[in-house]
């Protein structure tokens, strides 16, 4: 099999990478190493920033998300069992972000490929990335029980976290940075009208709470748990509890239950994989970096990446000049770095450690009070959470 853009992974990343490339003429291949239920079933991010839902737009994907998707004009932040509102419009000319989860993002993208894009095959894993540093990588896959290879002109590692693709790159020329934290999101879907219109972003001494939603009719829910912690540990009624204790208001605002539709875990990281290129492989999305998940910026990180990689290679194919390929690292990596800094800035500001001392939540209770008092610094986390400029 062969192609000019080899496409590991059917996420947001590798979908919208393979549309951009459809769009402009270029073909692709794209191996996708489990089901399709799978892709578009996964519960993971739910926040689009203005510019990930203009690319959507641009590139034909924005018709159920212009009817369902609901656009947000802040978000609020609980502490000390005050609110405070965040107008992102008024505090930085104009933006919002939307609510519209990613697995409509890929069910909408992946519906767009098989209409009328390159081939997609659904469990066709790949096994590695061979000879990224020549001009003829080739990825083998195992594909319906065979093994088979995908010869290309360049490869795109949109394989996540767990994937194959960063491994091709030499040892000796990767530097990754990393942090864990002690702590994890447990989080869950619930079959109930949101109880506030917009985001509710909670600091209490008992951890972090996010009021979240997928619909007018649908919650979806996080709590900080300890990191490690197995989600059949929570009952149903222990999580809405603990959700009703740390969102509680001097106002007396109420949580509305509902029957708990999904519930699970997911860990708290921060990485870094530096560079993003080797040769002729592009590595976008997970697969290079990875942000907590506060400041909701891993799905719109992957956007932002493979955004920029299009622009490069239909560059390279209507000039001939690899400039913009050459530069995707780089470019890639100043937009990566700010998106790690403001999502350690939330995660830090909002999650009480398990070894925090009282000093500690006095120093977040005033970073919180210096949010909710300076323009100055309302304006930096609205930037920051409405996204930072492609490119
Ligand atoms: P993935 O979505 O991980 O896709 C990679 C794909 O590659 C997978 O389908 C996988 O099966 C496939 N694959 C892996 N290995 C192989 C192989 N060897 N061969 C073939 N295929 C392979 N981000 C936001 O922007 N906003 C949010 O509000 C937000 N909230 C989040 C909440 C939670 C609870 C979580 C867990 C994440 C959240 N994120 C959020 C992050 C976001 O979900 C990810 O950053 C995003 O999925 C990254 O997309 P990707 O395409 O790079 O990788
Ligand atoms: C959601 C997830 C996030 O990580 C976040 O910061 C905000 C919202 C969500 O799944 O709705």
């Amino acid at each position: 099999m062969r192609t000019t853009v080899g496409i590991i992974g059917a996420g947001p990343a590798g979908l919208l990478l393979a549309r951009l490339l459809h769009r402009a003429g270029i073909d692709s291949v794209v191996l996708e190493g489990r089901d399709r239920a799978y892709v578009e079933h996964r519960q993971r991010a739910g926040i689009l920033e203005q510019g990930t839902v203009d690319v959507l737009r641009a590139v034909g994907a924005g018709e159920r998300l212009d009817r369902e998707g609901l656009r947000h004009d802040g978000i609020e932040l609980r502490f000390d069992r005050r609110r405070h509102r965040v107008d992102f419009p008024g505090l930085t000319g104009g933006r919002s972000v939307w609510v519209y989860a990613q697995t409509e993002v890929c069910k909408d993208l992946v519906a767009l490929q098989l209409k009328e894009g390159g081939p997609l095959l659904f469990g066709a894993q790949a096994l590695a990335v061979q000879g990224a540093d020549g001009d003829r990588p080739r990825i083998p896959f195992r594909y319906q029980g065979r093994e088979d290879v995908l010869e290309c002109d360049y490869v795109a590692g949109c394989d996540g976290f767990w994937g194959v693709s960063r491994g091709a790159v030499p040892a000796a020329l990767s530097r990754t940075f990393e942090r864990t934290y002690p702590y994890a999101w447990l989080g869950i879907l619930a079959d109930v009208a949101p109880s506030h219109d917009e985001l509710v972003y909670t600091r209490h001494d008992r951890g972090f709470a996010l009021l979240s939603m997928r619909s007018p009719s649908v919650s979806r829910l996080y709590l900080q748990v300890p990191a490690g912690t197995d989600a059949e540990e929570w009952s149903d009624e222990e999580i809405w509890d603990e959700l009703q204790r740390r969102c509680e208001t001097t106002d007396g605002r109420r949580l509305e239950r509902g029957r708990i539709t999904h519930k699970s875990v997911t860990p708290m990281r921060s990485f870094v994989h530096e560079p993003m290129r080797h040769g002729r492989l592009f590595l976008a999305g997970d697969a290079a970096h990875i942000v907590p998940p506060t400041g909701a910026k891993g799905l719109n990180l992957a956007v932002g990446d493979v955004v920029t990689l299009a622009r490069a290679l239909v560059h390279e194919k209507e000039t001939g000049s690899p400039d913009l390929l050459d530069a995707y690292s780089a470019t890639c990596l100043r937009r990566v770095w700010q998106a790690e800094r403001f999502s350690y800035d939330m995660t830090t500001l909002l999650h009480p450690a398990p070894d925090a001392t009282a000093f500690d939540g006095r120093l977040q209770q005033a970073r919180l009070e210096r949010i909710a008092s300076s323009r100055a610094a309302g304006t930096d986390l609205a930037e920051a959470y409405t996204g930072f400029p492609l490119g």
